[in-house]
C-alpha cells in the first residue's frame, strides 16, 4: 500500500483545498485516538486517506475501507496532500511520477457490480458467463477466454501483482471477454445473480493445510455456487492437495452430481501445476454439476436508516462495541468528528470469516453509510437489520 511517513502534521484541519483534479475535504478527527481521516475526491471517485501518529512521525496512507482504485490515483493524492502542506517526508514508498492512468483497463470495481446493471449488461452481450477464482498468473483464464470468445470470463483475484499482470496481457492480446475484479471471490460470488454462471473454476487454491477454515471452498461457497450456477453449470476444482480434495469431497458429496478424476491433463497447465507435476504429485479434479434452479434473492437490498437519530443515541449503542449473532456480528470502532453536526463511525460487520468494514456518517441527525454501502450478502443484510434494531428499538 502506498504511504509516506512525515515529520509532523500541523496543517489546518478545517481547510478544504484542491490540487489539480484532487479535492481534499475537511479532516475528520478521532475522539478516541489521534487518527484523522482525509476525504479525497478525484473525478467520480471518492476515497479516504488516514493519518496516524506513531513514535517516528505521522503516517499518511490509504484507509482500508476505500474501494479498489488504480494505485496511481492514490499515490498522486498522497503526494499532492504532502506537497500542498509542505510536509517533510521521512520515508515514502511512492516512487512513480506517473499521472493517473487513463489507459484502457479491464479491471472493474467490485461496487460497479452492485450499483450499475453490469451483470445484466454482460448477460445481454454474452451467451455464457463464467468465473475463475484466484487466477494467479492468468494462464488458464487467458486460454479459455481466447478459445471461447462467446463466453465472458470474470477473473477474481486478491493479489495486486497478478491483477496487473493479467490486465497487461488482456490489453496486449486485445481480449474483450475478460473482466478482472480485485476482491475476495467469496464477496463477488455472494452478489452474482441466481442461475447466472456456466462454470466456476477454482484451480490450485491455497491449501491452508494448517488452517482449513481459511479455505475458499467451504459449505457457504458451495451454497453460493449452487445458487449462482445455471442448471447443469459446473463448479470445477483442480488441486494438488490431498487434504483439500478430501475436505471438498465431503462438501461436494452432499449434492447428487459430482465426479472426480485423477491426474488428467487439461489444455493449459499453470505455473503451480508444472511445479507439482515435476514433484510427482497427484492432481485431483472434482466437478460439481448443478441440478437445481435455486432462487434466493438478496440483490436490491437497500442499506438505509429510517429515522432521524441523535449523536448521543448512536454513541450509546457504540459503547457496547460488539454484538454477536449466530452467523454474523456488528463491531464498532473509532469515532471521528468533523464538526458539531457531523461525525463518522467505524463499523465492522457481517460474516465472521468475511467481515466487511464500513463507515457510518451522521450528519444533522441523518445516518447513512459513508462512501459505500455494504455488499448485499446474507450476513451483511442480517447485520444491518440488527443494527437498525439496536439503534432504534430502545
Ligand atoms: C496457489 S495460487 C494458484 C493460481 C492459479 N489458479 C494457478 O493455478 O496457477 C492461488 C491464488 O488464489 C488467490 N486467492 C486466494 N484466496 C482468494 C480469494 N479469496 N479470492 C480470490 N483469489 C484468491 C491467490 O492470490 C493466488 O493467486
Amino acid at each position: 500500500m502506498p504511504h509516506i511517513l512525515v515529520k509532523s502534521c500541523k496543517h489546518n484541519l478545517n481547510k478544504e483545498f484542491e490540487v489539480g483534479e484532487y479535492k481534499f475535504q475537511k479532516l475528520a478527527v478521532s475522539t478516541q485516538t489521534t487518527d484523522c481521516l482525509i476525504v479525497v475526491s478525484f473525478r467520480d471517485n471518492e476515497f479516504v486517506l488516514i493519518q496516524k501518529k506513531n513514535q517516528n512521525g505521522t503516517l499518511i496512507k490509504l484507509d482500508k475501507t476505500t474501494k479498489v482504485l488504480p494505485i496511481d490515483i492514490i499515490k498522486n493524492a498522497i503526494k499532492c496532500f504532502a506537497s500542498y502542506h509542505r510536509l517533510e517526508i521521512l520515508f515514502s514508498n511512492i516512487q512513480t511520477n506517473k499521472q493517473q492512468t487513463t489507459q484502457h483497463s479491464s479491471i472493474v470495481d467490485m461496487r460497479e457490480f452492485e450499483q450499475s446493471k453490469i451483470f445484466d449488461k454482460i448477460q445481454k452481450k454474452y451467451k455464457n458467463i463464467s468465473i475463475e477464482v484466484g487466477f494467479g498468473s492468468g494462464r488458464h483464464i487467458l486460454h479459455i477466454a481466447t478459445t471461447n470468445p462467446d463466453t465472458m470470463y470474470i477473473g477474481v483475484e486478491i493479489h495486486t501483482a497478478s491483477i496487473k499482470q493479467l490486465d497487461n496481457q488482456v490489453a496486449i492480446q486485445n481480449i474483450k471477454n475478460i473482466i478482472i475484479v480485485h476482491c475476495d471471490a467469496r464477496q463477488l460470488l455472494s452478489i452474482v445473480p441466481d442461475n447466472y454462471l456456466g462454470d466456476i473454476y477454482v484451480h490450485f487454491p491455497v491449501p491452508w493445510d494448517d488452517k482449513p477454515h481459511r479455505r475458499v471452498i467451504n459449505s457457504e461457497f458451495i451454497g453460493q455456487s449452487i445458487r449462482t450456477l445455471k442448471k447443469l453449470g459446473r463448479l470445477n476444482l483442480r488441486t494438488d492437495s490431498e487434504n483439500y480434495y478430501i475436505s471438498s469431497k465431503l462438501l461436494f458429496d452432499r449434492y447428487d452430481n459430482t465426479n472426480m478424476k485423477l491426474n488428467i491433463d487439461i489444455d493449459v497447465s499453470s505455473k503451480y501445476e508444472d511445479r507439482w507435476k515435476k514433484m510427482g504429485k497427484n492432481i485431483y479434479d472434482m466437478t460439481l454439476i448443478n441440478q437445481n434452479e435455486d432462487i434466493f434473492a438478496n440483490r436490491g437490498y437497500d442499506f438505509v436508516f429510517l429515522d432521524i437519530i441523535n449523536y448521543k443515541n448512536v454513541c450509546d449503542v457504540i459503547k457496547t462495541k460488539k454484538f454477536l449473532f449466530e452467523d454474523h456480528f456488528l463491531s464498532f470502532g473509532v469515532i471521528y468528528d468533523i464538526d458539531k453536526q457531523t461525525s463518522i463511525f467505524a463499523l465492522t460487520m457481517g460474516a465472521f470469516d468475511r467481515p466487511t468494514k464500513r463507515y457510518l456518517l451522521l450528519k444533522s441527525g441523518v445516518l447513512r453509510y459513508f462512501q459505500n454501502k455494504p455488499i448485499a450478502t446474507h450476513e451483511n443484510i442480517k447485520a444491518h437489520k440488527n443494527l437498525l434494531k439496536v439503534l432504534y428499538d430502545d
